[in-house]
């Protein structure tokens, strides 16, 4: 309950930054359905005028339309003024993990399209260093056993995201996730990226690096912090 109202604290923190004629990208995952929701009451009751929401998920966009956001595709938008979305892990130099939800490849391409990406999340995301949890990493379907080896031989443990009833989780891209671990947390996670994304067959893992703007925390009481 009380992550819960530290999401929701953040979540309408970030809310009240949009304004009107503004082009808002939606993240994904719990924090971000609570960010939606509190920009859509926003808009119904304050006569916010949003020129267009652009969501990074197949379920952020149902969610935005069900509650009357003026829904866009990012293939029909090139430029977002203010991306909203959560994180798993924020270190002090404001990098991230992010993909528990499975969206990270959406998200960052969403992000990175975006004057600014807000960060909102409860303090239980931030960490020291990088790596405490696993870091989400998203595999083209074709030849993956192949690629998921070439991964395991950088020395990384790793595991096939899979749905409740076993089947392999799909990305709403139609590809694998691969959940890596680590054995300790990270010193420097530019060099576990660099090696990562050369290999064929990764897509993108769920590091963001300098793309968060400002990062809102959200605490129990309902107060929030900017970093
Ligand atoms: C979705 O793919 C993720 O990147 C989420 O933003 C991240 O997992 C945070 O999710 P919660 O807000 O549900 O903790």
């Amino acid at each position: 309950m009380g992550q819960e109202s530290a999401k929701k604290a953040a979540a309408k923190g970030a809310a009240k930054l949009i304004e009107s004629k503004m082009i808002v990208g939606l993240g994904s995952g719990s924090t971000a359905a609570f960010f939606i929701e509190a920009l859509a009451h926003r808009a119904q009751t304050e006569n916010l005028q949003i020129k267009a929401a652009v969501a990074s998920s197949r379920r952020s966009a149902e969610l935005g339309e069900r509650l009357g956001l003026p829904i866009q595709d990012l293939n029909d938008i090139c430029r977002v003024d203010l991306t909203v979305d959560g994180a798993d892990e924020i270190d002090p130099e404001k990098r991230l993990i992010k993909g528990r939800g499975g969206a990270h490849v959406r998200e960052k391409i969403l992000a990175a399209a975006s004057s600014e990406m807000i960060v909102i999340a409860d303090e239980t995301k931030l960490v020291d260093r990088l790596g405490v949890g696993v870091l989400p990493v998203e595999i083209v379907g074709f030849g993956a056993p192949a690629t998921r080896m070439k991964v395991e031989d950088l020395g990384y443990k790793c595991a096939w995201r899979q749905n409740p009833d076993g089947s392999l989780y799909l990305s709403d891209n139609g590809n694998l996730l691969l959940d890596l671990s680590f054995e300790a947390p990270l010193s420097h996670p530019e060099a576990v990226q660099e090696e990562l994304i050369h290999l064929p067959g990764v897509v993108d893992t769920g590091f963001f690096f300098q793309l968060a703007g400002r990062i809102l925390i959200g605490y129990p009481n309902g107060s929030f912090e900017v970093r």
